[in-house]
Parts: C-alpha cells; sequence; structure tokens
C-alpha cells in the first residue's frame, strides 16, 4: 500500500477511535465539521446516519453506548432478510449495533461477526454485546481487505457505510466475494454516488473520512461486485446525503457454482477411436 493510503486509513482509524472512546463517555466523537461519517446526526440536524435510521422496536432492543457510536448511513439489518441459524458478517462494525441485531435474528443456532481495524470500536462492541445479553456475537480485529474467515464460511455480508472509507475497494469486494458462500448474499449500506460524477466531484461534497469523497459510483459497485463473484445486483438509492451523492442499499448474490453435471465428452480427432 502507498504512504498515501496508509496515511488515509491512519486517519480513518484515528478518527473513529475517538468516535468510540467519545461513544464510551456518553457523547458524540463527531461534532468537528466533516468529522466522521455520522456527523450530521450528531448535531442533531436532520439525520441522514446514525441511530435515526433504525426503528423503535430495534433501538429499544440496544444498550445506549451502541445508539450514540451508531455512524452508520443505513439500517442493512432491515434489507438482508436474515434467518434462524445463519453466519453472518458485519465488515466494519464499529460499535456493534449491526452485529447485535443480526446475532438476535440468526438466534442462538447462528452466529453474528464484527470486523473492524479500530481497538476502541472492537472494545465498546463487545461491551455493548455483553450488556445487550448476546452470546454469538463474536468481534474480530481487522482489515476489511483481508478478511480474517475462511472461504465461503459466511451466509451474509452486512456492512454500513464502511466500504466507501476503504482505501482498495476492490480488494474489500473481492474478499467479500471470497467469504460468502456460493448462493449466499449481501446486504450493504452505503454511501454511493450518481453515475455522472467524477471523484472531483465527490470530493468537494465532503471529507473522505466523512464518508463521501471515497464513495463509489453506482457503476462502479456494479462492476466491483460483478468482478467479485455476485449476480443479481441492485443499487437502490435510499436518501439523499449531499448533491448528486446517496445512501443507498446494496444487495447482490452470490453465484452459484457449476452443478458439477458432466458435460458430454468431446474427443479430438487425435484421440477419438482410440481405447
Ligand atoms: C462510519 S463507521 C460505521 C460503523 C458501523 N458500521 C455503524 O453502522 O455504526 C466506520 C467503521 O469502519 C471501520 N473501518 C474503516 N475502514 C476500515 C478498514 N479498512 N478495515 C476495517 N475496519 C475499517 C472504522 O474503524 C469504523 O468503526
Amino acid at each position: 500500500m502507498s504512504t498515501t493510503a496508509n496515511e488515509l486509513r491512519e486517519e480513518v482509524r484515528r478518527r473513529y477511535a475517538e468516535a468510540a472512546v467519545a461513544a464510551e463517555l456518553g457523547g458524540c466523537g463527531c461534532t468537528e465539521e466533516g468529522g466522521c461519517c455520522g456527523n450530521v446526526a450528531c448535531d442533531g440536524e436532520a439525520a441522514s446516519f446514525g441511530e435515526a435510521l433504525y426503528d423503535a422496536e430495534q433501538t429499544g432492543e440496544l444498550p445506549e453506548a451502541a445508539l450514540l457510536a451508531s455512524l452508520g448511513c443505513g439500517n442493512p439489518t432491515a434489507v438482508a432478510e436474515l434467518r434462524e441459524g445463519e453466519i453472518v458478517l458485519d465488515v466494519g462494525s464499529g460499535g456493534g449495533i449491526d452485529v447485535i441485531l443480526s446475532a438476535k435474528r440468526v438466534g442462538p443456532t447462528g452466529v453474528a461477526y464484527g470486523l473492524d481495524m479500530t481497538d476502541e470500536m472492537l472494545t465498546l462492541a463487545q461491551r455493548n454485546a455483553r450488556e445487550a445479553g448476546v452470546a454469538n456475537a463474536h468481534f474480530l480485529k481487522g482489515y476489511i481487505e483481508q478478511i480474517p474467515l475462511a472461504a465461503e464460511s459466511v451466509d451474509v455480508v452486512i456492512s454500513n457505510c464502511v466500504i466507501n472509507l476503504s482505501v482498495d475497494k476492490p480488494a474489500v469486494l473481492a474478499e467479500i466475494g471470497r467469504v460468502v458462500r456460493p448462493g449466499g448474499r449481501i446486504g450493504i449500506s452505503d454511501v454511493v454516488a450518481e453515475n455522472g460524477l467524477t471523484t472531483d466531484d465527490r470530493a468537494q461534497r465532503g471529507s473522505y473520512v466523512g464518508c463521501i469523497a471515497g464513495a463509489l459510483s453506482v457503476g462502479e459497485y456494479e462492476a466491483g461486485l460483478e468482478a467479485a463473484g455476485f449476480e443479481n445486483i441492485s443499487v437502490e438509492f435510499t436518501h439523499k446525503v449531499a448533491d448528486g451523492m446517496h445512501g443507498a442499499i446494496v444487495k447482490a448474490t452470490k453465484i452459484r457454482k457449476p452443478t458439477g453435471k458432466a458435460l458430454p465428452l468431446v474427443q479430438s480427432p487425435a484421440t477419438a477411436g482410440c481405447c
């Protein structure tokens, strides 16, 4: 990774570490302009980010610190249609809000993993999961560009406003494609740009750590997921977060492997007739 990419990732880590510590103390770490994804919600203005995107039934199930640390731009658990017994992975799990909700949905026979690179977020998420009384939530430290799980080990990948923060988005999508089993699915909330917007246009509309400048466009998301082995790809805008940029739900299914049915054997002229 280049120095610039390293520095950018470190800036992201530092900002979200601050947000985790602030949430632990009962406050909001995103008060500075463009400080982090969810800045608007912290300022108490019209909420395009954070806990306002969850319904009352869901927020009632969650500890206060998990809600305070909610920095997403959607509600992936509402679209992923989780079923009992499934294995779910939340990439960039933050304070654990979507992992806790997923753990409750998949029940004791299922597992919900959260993956995050920021120690302070992992500590907060573990505490929140304990407080919420879920025993089937597990938090892993690592990068979403190198997911520390085996290939085809997960039924569903969810994520909430994280992929835009990655400095290597093709690697993230490839890793998601690697860990999801054939026929498995993704339900991702993210900031997504309209196709006409250049990377400069996106950078003019907001900061990188604020989840705007690094957003993929619809076409980039679709192409990246197709390259990662997904089909039935849809990117649906849900709410505007900046001019030409939206909170969106990204859904797709991992292509099933060929059934293994034997193809009719075609013999080359050289071998035909030979025993
Ligand atoms: C905007 S917050 C969203 C957190 C959570 N999904 C939510 O909805 O509240 C982004 C989170 O992603 C994590 N993150 C960002 N880039 C990452 C990367 N490359 N690898 C692992 N975690 C990352 C940050 O540490 C932070 O906890």
